[in-house]
Order: C-alpha cells, then sequence, then structure tokens
C-alpha cells in the first residue's frame, strides 16, 4: 500500500508552501498564513475523491476510529463486534472509548462473516465494524441489512482500503462513519494521518470539536472557544496534510498501477490449479494494494512459506496466521489483558473470553492465506521473475507433498 514509493517534488512543493509561512499548524494564524490551509484543502479534495460530505483529518488512523466512536456516542460497555483479522488499531480504538471489542470469525473475503456477525449480536452490541483488509472490502449490503434491522451503528474502518469500493460507492463512505489512515505504509500517506468520513453534519462538527479539546471554533480568535464538550488532541499538522495533498492528486495514478501488476502477477499465480483467490464481494472495487490468495491446506501453506524464506523471495509476501500484529491467534497481550490501563471487571472479563472463543472457521481461511503486497515500483519483468519464483516454490512443495500422500 505504498504510496511513499513515488513521493517527489509535488510533495516537496506542498510542504514547503508551509515552512514558508511558517504555520505548521491547521487553527488560526489567520493573518500571518497568507492564504495557505492545507488541511481544509485536503479535507475538501477528500469529500470530492470519495464523494463524502464532510471529512474531517485527523493526528492517525486509530484515533480517527477513536473519534468517530466517540462522537457516534459508542462508549463504557457498548459492544462493537469487528473480525478477527485486522489490525491492533481496531480494538485499541474501542478499547480508548471504554467500549468492548467482540471479534468474530471472518470468511474467504478475509473480512466479516455476516452470519457470524448476526451470532454475535446481544442487547449491549451498539455497533459493526466491518474492516475492509489488504484493500478489499467486506460484503456491506449484508453488513447494512443487519446493521438496520437490529438498529446498530455500521462504522468502517477502510484504513487499509483507499481507492477501493462496493457498488459504485467508495469503501469508507457506506456506513455511517469511515475512516482511512495516511500513515507511512499507505495508498497514500501523510507521513501520519488519518481522517473521518460522514455525510452527517453533526457527526462532522462533533468530530472538528473533538480532535481539538472541544474547541467550537466558532469565530477567528482561538482563545475565546467554547467548549461545549470535553474533547482531546487528535490534531493533524498543517505538514502532515500538505504531504496528503500532493498524495491524493496521485491517487488515481497509483490506483491503475496496483491494478495493472495485481492483474499481472494474478494471471501468473493463476496458472497453479490448486491456487485459489480471494472472494471479492465486489471485484470491480479491490484498489488492489495485495493479492490475497489460498493453497489446499495449512501444511502446504506453511511450506510453500518455508520455502520462500529459504530461497529468500519471502519479502513482500505476508502469513498472517502467524503474523503478530494482524491476526487474532497471537494478540496474546489482548487475551491477557496485559495493559497499563485499568480496565471495569465487566470489560476485563468480556475481552478474556476471547483466549477461549472458537476462531475455527477464521483458522481455517487464515492458515492457508498468502498476501503478496504489490508495489508501485514493479517492472513487467520483475512481476514475471516474481510470479515464475513463487509459482516454481508451490510447484515443488505439490509434488513433495503428492509424493508424500502416495
Ligand atoms: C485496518 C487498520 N485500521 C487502523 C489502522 C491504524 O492506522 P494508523 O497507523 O494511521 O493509526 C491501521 C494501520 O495500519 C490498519 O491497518
Amino acid at each position: 500500500m505504498p504510496g511513499f514509493e513515488l513521493w517527489g517534488a509535488e510533495e516537496r512543493k506542498e510542504v514547503n508552501d508551509v515552512l514558508e509561512t511558517g504555520i505548521l499548524m491547521r487553527y488560526g494564524f489567520d493573518g500571518p498564513r497568507k492564504g495557505i490551509w492545507k488541511s481544509k484543502e485536503l479535507e475538501k479534495a477528500i469529500c470530492k475523491t470519495f464523494g463524502s460530505k464532510y471529512a474531517h483529518l485527523t493526528s492517525s488512523g486509530t484515533s480517527a476510529l477513536t473519534t468517530a466512536m466517540a462522537v457516534l456516542g459508542i462508549g463504557a460497555g457498548d459492544e462493537v463486534i469487528m473480525p478477527s483479522f485486522t489490525f491492533v488499531a481496531s480494538f485499541e480504538a474501542v478499547l480508548s472509548v471504554g467500549a468492548v471489542p467482540v471479534m468474530v470469525d471472518v470468511d474467504d473475503t478475509l473480512t466479516l462473516n455476516p452470519d457470524a456477525v448476526r451470532k454475535a449480536i446481544t442487547s449491549k452490541t451498539k455497533c459493526v465494524m466491518p474492516v475492509h483488509m489488504c484493500g478489499s472490502m467486506a460484503d456491506m449490503d449484508t453488513l447494512a441489512s443487519i446493521c438496520k434491522e437490529h438498529n446498530l451503528i455500521l462504522l468502517e474502518d477502510a484504513c487499509q482500503s483507499i481507492g477501493g469500493s462496493y457498488k459504485g460507492k467508495m469503501l469508507g463512505t457506506i456506513g455511517t462513519a469511515g475512516t482511512f489512515s495516511f500513515d507511512f505504509v499507505k495508498t497514500i500517506t501523510c507521513a501520519e494521518g488519518g481522517v473521518v468520513m460522514t455525510n452527517s453534519e453533526d457527526v462532522y462538527t462533533k468530530c472538528d470539536g473533538y480532535t481539538d479539546h472541544g474547541h467550537d471554533h466558532a469565530g477567528a480568535d482561538r482563545g475565546a472557544d467554547l467548549h461545549p464538550f470535553i474533547g482531546y488532541n487528535y490534531r493533524i499538522s498543517e505538514l502532515h496534510a500538505a504531504v496528503g495533498l500532493a498524495q491524493i492528486r496521485k491517487l488515481d495514478q497509483f490506483l491503475s498501477i496496483q491494478k495493472q501488476n495485481q492483474t499481472a502477477l494474478k494471471n501468473i499465480l493463476s496458472q497453479i490449479p490448486e491456487i485459489s483467490f480471494r472472494r471479492i464481494p465486489d471485484p470491480t472495487g479491490d484498489s488492489c494494494t495485495f493479492l490475497s490468495w489460498f493453497l489446499p491446506t495449512e501444511e502446504i501453506t506453511r511450506a510453500v512459506v518455508n520455502e520462500l524464506k529459504a530461497q529468500g523471495i519471502l519479502a513482500g509476501n505476508f502469513y498472517w496466521y502467524d503474523n503478530n500484529w494482524h491476526y487474532i491467534r497471537k494478540w496474546d497481550h489482548l487475551k491477557n489483558l496485559i495493559t497499563l490501563n485499568a480496565y471495569p471487571a465487566e470489560l476485563k472479563e468480556k475481552l478474556m473470553q476471547h483466549a477461549n472463543k472458537d476462531f475455527t472457521a477464521s483458522d481455517a481461511v487464515m492458515s492457508r492465506c498468502i498476501s503478496s503486497a504489490i508495489s508501485l515500483l514493479w517492472k513487467d519483468e520483475q512481476i514475471k521473475e516474481k510470479g515464475d519464483k513463487i509459482t516454481a516454490v508451490v510447484k515443488k512443495v505439490l509434488s513433495e507433498a503428492s509424493v508424500q500422500i502416495n
């Protein structure tokens, strides 16, 4: 997901505009900033690019999720249903507002299994949070109808799927609110940053205050602002927004390269009948940041991963099942409640239930999945070389497995 790969003069120009005025903060200093408002400009560009009525920038994707939850009234004791495969930030944000993350199974879309969501709904459920992992989407129609039926908030963690879409709508703009991350390894980057997108003016206005100590931003004098509610500091800086502004103008180019490179790699891997691919609810909406593929069994997948490693070609290919950040199997700090915060007893009890919860259905998917990250810098010959090397490894492992079976 590397916008940073195509970094250049455009980003430097935007940052220099800010450096020349010396006004690095997004609010106030109306005179000395000489008309330079990079954060506002980027928010406008986000609304236009993704078709959201409102967008509010934050300091990170994690703080964007926290902000969205707080503003949507998700708090102490509320349950948020989320997938077992995501990044730790998704549950950190839930915990940060005092709510309870309830992890449920993913299916072969690598996102929330709608049946698992249905089964997890209790009288405490307040929100369903699909995470559009690795550039592609959850089954949004089904999740939206579950939320409607049970009067739940649909909040999209679209941090990893900038530029993806579902049935014509951009990911992150379908739920009551949605978030992107602009950290250094996302499709477009600000170095650090995030955004909450929404069509609700009320949600937007509250995000604006919540991320800046509750300031109402009603007048030109920051010192005279009122505080209609308590907030925090999750502000983005003008320097970060400036980088994002240059990057968002390149998004179409990034997406088209990703699509081309992902298609080329997929064409090569498709030659092996034992390889299958991630199910994508709307294939035209894949942002193509990764190519996620499955092998027939965990044993074969592990052998392929080991062989890729042995040959020095594992880099860029991710076996999430063993990954410490992205899959519940390795979230021991969460399951054992190793935290610096004192959590209420009810929250502790519900969190610890995850240690013994049955994730067999997720394991069956994740243990057979490898995701290959798509680079913007690959040349055609490199893709062919990578694809050929991967297929040679898979063929070798499959032939050894068949010898063992026979
Ligand atoms: C799915 C998901 N959600 C949230 C985040 C958090 O974003 P950030 O690193 O900007 O805080 C990430 C970052 O990797 C992510 O992958």
